[in-house]
Formats: C-alpha cells, sequence, structure tokens
C-alpha cells in the first residue's frame, strides 16, 4: 500500500478549509463552470465510464425500487444518467441530490430531483439507503472532515446498501503530493485533499466499509492557467477560460499579476520534486503547464458485524 500521509495533512483545520468555499463565492451556475474549464463532469464517456465501471456489477443486486442520493451531487447530471441506465435494466429509482451549494442545486432541482442542501460532514439526510453514489468531491475537505463524511455515508446505507464513488487522485504518491501542493492554502488560497488509492482504501475501512477498487475513469488534464481561473473571483459574464474582456485594465493587471505568481511557486514546487521523486513526465511549460488527474472507482459496502 501507498504511504499514509494522514498525519501531515490532517493538520489542516476544518474551519480553515476553503476549497468549497472558494468555489461557492465564485457564485457561478453548473454550466458556468464547465466554460471555466470544469467540463470533466458533463462528457459522456465520462458518464459512461463512472456507470460501466462502478455500476454494472452491482446493477442485478439492488432492488427493482431503489432509495437513491448523489452526494455532492451539484446540478444531478450524473444521477440522471445513472436513473435512466437503471431504468433500461427495470430497476426504478428515486434519487435526491445532496450539495452545499445552492446555485447547483436549483438545477438539479430543474431536473426534477429532490434537493437537500448541506455540508455531508454533519450529515447524510437519508436513511436506509440502498444506492449512495458520489464523484469529484472528497478533495474539497479536510481528512477530518473526509472521514466523517464516510462514517455518515456509512451509516446511512442499509446493510447490504452500495457506495460507489469516483475520487480525483493522481498517478501514484508523488504526483497526488505535486496536485496537493499547487491546490494547497499557500499556493492557491485554496486548499485540497486529493488522495492516493491506499489512502482511500484506508479511509473507507476505518469508516467501516469493505471497498473494491473498481477501475480508473478516463483521467482529465488541467493546465495551471485553468486551474488558476476557477477560483479567481471572475465575472459572472465572462465567456471562458482568461475571458478578460469583462475586467477593466487595472483588474487585468492585477489578474496576470497574480496569476504569474502562481506559476512561479508552482514552478518552484516542480522543482523541489525533481530530485529523485518520480514526476518527470510533468514537463513545465508556464501557465500551459498540463496536470493529469486521474478518476479510480470505488465499490463499498458496510462491512458485515460479525
Ligand atoms: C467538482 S463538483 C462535482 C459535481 C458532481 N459530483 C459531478 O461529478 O458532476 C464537487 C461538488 O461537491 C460539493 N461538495 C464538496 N464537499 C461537500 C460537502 N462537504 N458537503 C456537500 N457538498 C460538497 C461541491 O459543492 C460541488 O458541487
Amino acid at each position: 500500500m501507498e504511504s499514509f500521509k494522514q498525519e501531515k495533512i490532517g493538520e489542516v483545520p476544518s474551519n480553515d478549509f476553503k476549497a468549497i468555499k472558494k468555489e461557492r463565492e465564485a457564485k457561478i451556475r453548473e454550466h458556468e463552470r464547465e466554460k471555466f474549464g470544469g467540463d470533466y463532469s458533463k462528457k459522456p464517456e465520462n458518464l459512461k465510464a463512472f456507470i460501466e465501471i462502478g455500476l454494472s456489477g452491482i446493477i442485478e443486486k439492488l432492488p427493482s425500487k431503489i432509495k437513491a442520493v448523489q452526494l455532492g451531487g451539484a446540478g444531478g447530471r450524473l444521477a440522471e444518467s445513472v436513473k435512466k441506465i437503471l431504468e433500461g435494466e427495470g430497476k426504478n429509482s428515486d434519487f435526491s441530490i445532496v450539495d452545499v451549494n445552492k446555485k447547483f442545486l436549483e438545477e438539479a432541482e430543474k431536473r426534477g430531483f429532490g434537493v437537500f442542501e448541506l455540508n455531508l460532514v454533519d450529515k447524510v439526510p437519508i436513511e436506509r439507503i440502498d444506492l449512495a453514489i458520489m464523484r469529484n468531491v472528497l478533495h474539497y475537505n479536510s481528512i477530518e472532515d473526509i472521514k466523517k463524511i464516510l462514517r455518515n455515508i456509512k451509516d446511512s446505507l442499509k446493510p447490504e446498501g452500495y457506495f460507489v464513488n469516483q475520487v480525483i487522485s493522481g498517478k501514484d504518491q508523488y504526483h497526488v503530493e505535486f496536485i496537493n501542493k499547487i491546490l494547497s492554502k499557500e499556493a492557491l488560497g485554496r486548499g485540497t485533499n486529493y488522495l492516493t488509492k491506499g489512502d482511500y482504501l484506508k479511509l473507507c475501512e476505518e469508516a467501516g466499509f469493505d471497498t473494491k477498487f473498481a477501475g480508473d475513469a478516463p483521467a482529465g488534464k488541467w493546465t495551471l492557467k485553468e486551474m488558476f481561473w476557477r477560483t479567481y473571483p471572475k465575472k459572472a459574464e465572462a465567456q471562458g477560460v482568461e475571458d478578460l474582456s469583462v475586467f477593466s485594465e487595472k483588474e487585468k493587471e492585477e489578474y496576470f499579476k497574480k496569476r504569474d505568481s502562481y506559476v512561479e511557486k508552482c514552478k518552484g514546487i516542480l522543482e523541489s520534486f525533481s530530485r529523485g521523486k518520480n514526476i518527470e513526465d510533468i514537463d513545465f511549460k508556464g501557465v500551459e503547464t498540463e496536470i493529469e488527474f486521474t478518476g479510480p472507482i470505488f465499490v463499498s459496502q458496510p462491512k458485515i458485524k460479525k
């Protein structure tokens, strides 16, 4: 198993963890997020991979009427796709969407889902769930909060219920360490806890789950420019990454200054890794430096009490 960096990452206090807050403050809607380099969520091949890898092995074990929830579900696009597939298999699902971001939930409501606006750290608002799905959510939270979230999910499932989760990770332990550093509170004012497969399996075990790695969804690639823009307090009217047409000259100047300083920080972080740590495949190209994120999918069930 890869080494577990729990103590080190766990030092970030929950109330100091800005990742979710930063995205919420950007006050964008889900379809706007997609314009800003976040289109991974809606790509049909990524939705398909989640279903094929995460669900195909368990569909026949699910009841004909499924009580289901998408956690950190934003606009509910993934739930919509999963619902359709389940219907095709003769299974009727009643999905609710839980998210802390009210703006995203408005879109889930438009898709016809019941919604709950709350932080999963506090609770999962439904009991005796047959199927909980989650994708690309946990890294926004501190390690202590991830532990609470996983425990809340485990407690909300039926004993025979399933939790299918795709997390964002990196090729190996060093890549995960690198992406956590370039998206850290110090570098980007944000903070992330991307986990290795080993980290995730250990956290699930501690939360009381039996968990299997089911396979990898397609990797995503983001440039430093996209990652910086994503949490920049941007104008709602901007049409895409670095569309500065709505910025005043002074705002543009400030933007480039902050962005370039961020890229310099990332260069320093990359250089600090080059001595013996295995991330030589990351080619520094300034703002256009591309970072690959992997998408392991896991299937969990509450451990059977003996
Ligand atoms: C990158 S988006 C992914 C959206 C969706 N799961 C998908 O794959 O299309 C992450 C979502 O997780 C939500 N989120 C993160 N941490 C959360 C928490 N502790 N409680 C509730 N929602 C959370 C965010 O508000 C955001 O909508």
